[in-house]
């Protein structure tokens, strides 16, 4: 019998200021809060509640937070186990991870995109820790962690040759993504690990989730924002995507890392409009929960 030709069902622009999972008080993570950044906690269970119920096999992030000089990394190891903490923000995240790697849609990532002239790495240390940026994302998805995961490094191309070099590779990953879920059989979910406009304080409220004291940190950085969530949720991703170099720079975006250009190279840049889960701001930069789903794909 051949297999059912796989397919990704939804892709998701999914914040990892780590903000969010100490507001939530898993048991997971050390520290304790009282509360906290509830608009974007609440846009991630609406988003959550829509993504889990398509009940995909496999959720895969690519995160800033695992830069590679050298080519697009993946995780090549079935188990990861250790603590993730976040270098700026220790008194909030310390989380104690424990994830399965869906290992064989891995090497087929890395194997699609050897094939598309993109340099691949697998990561094979079994005591390599895992970057925040991967388990806020994944944690705040999928808090139960039973599904498997594909974790994929940012390569630092953007940085070191240009926002439009870096643009155009990550795009051809995310056609290497796409190519290996649909010879994989499984029903994928993208998860973008990235925030909007980054700029941000240098010093923090003496209560962390004091929310008295957060807010958007410029209003032309909100404006930038809010013109890149306009494109969104009108379906024009070919637009965003022309767009996306000015913004990197005009606003210190975070997405210039890649996630959302894989993300929506995979989906096959998309012309269907996306659903923003909710929109806030942490230490004043610019998140937003922004779900994908094809129009065709159905509970
Ligand atoms: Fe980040």
């Amino acid at each position: 019998m051949t297999k059912q030709k796989g397919k990704i069902i939804a892709g998701v622009l999914a914040p990892h200021p780590p903000h969010l999972v100490y507001g939530e008080n898993p048991p997971q993570n050390e520290p304790r809060s009282e509360c906290g950044w509830e608009e974007l906690r609440w846009a991630y269970e609406r988003c959550r509640k829509s993504v889990l119920a398509l009940k995909p096999d496999v959720l895969l992030v690519h995160s800033p937070h695992w830069m590679t000089v050298v080519g697009h990394h993946v995780l090549g190891l079935p188990h990861f186990k250790g603590i993730s903490v976040d270098p700026i923000f220790p008194h909030l995240f310390r989380y104690s991870y424990d994830l399965k790697v869906d290992v064989e849609l891995s090497l087929a990532i890395a194997e699609a995109g050897k094939q598309k002239g993109l340099i691949t790495q697998v990561m094979k240390n079994p005591d390599f820790r895992v970057d925040y940026g991967t388990i806020c994302a994944l944690h705040l998805m999928n808090p139960a962690w039973d599904i498997p995961i594909v974790s994929i490094s940012s390569n630092n191309s953007p940085y070191y040759f240009s926002n439009e070099v870096g643009q155009e590779q990550m795009l051809q990953l995310g056609d290497a993504t796409r190519e290996a879920i649909e010879k994989s059989g499984k029903r994928a979910v993208l998860l973008a690990s990235n925030s909007l406009s980054h700029r941000h304080f240098t010093t923090e409220a003496e209560i962390p989730e004091d929310m008295s004291k957060e807010h958007i940190y410029h209003h032309g950085q909100y404006l930038w924002d809010m013109q890149i969530l306009k494109l969104m949720r009108e379906g024009k991703a070919k637009e965003l995507l022309a767009v996306c170099p000015e913004f990197f720079d005009m606003a210190s975006a975070e997405v210039k890392a890649g996630a959302l250009a894989w993300m929506l190279g995979a989906l096959g840049i998309p012309d269907y409009p996306a659903t923003v889960h909710g929109y806030g701001s942490v230490i004043g930069t610019g998140n937003a929960v922004v779900e994908w789903r094809a129009p065709e794909v159905r509970l």
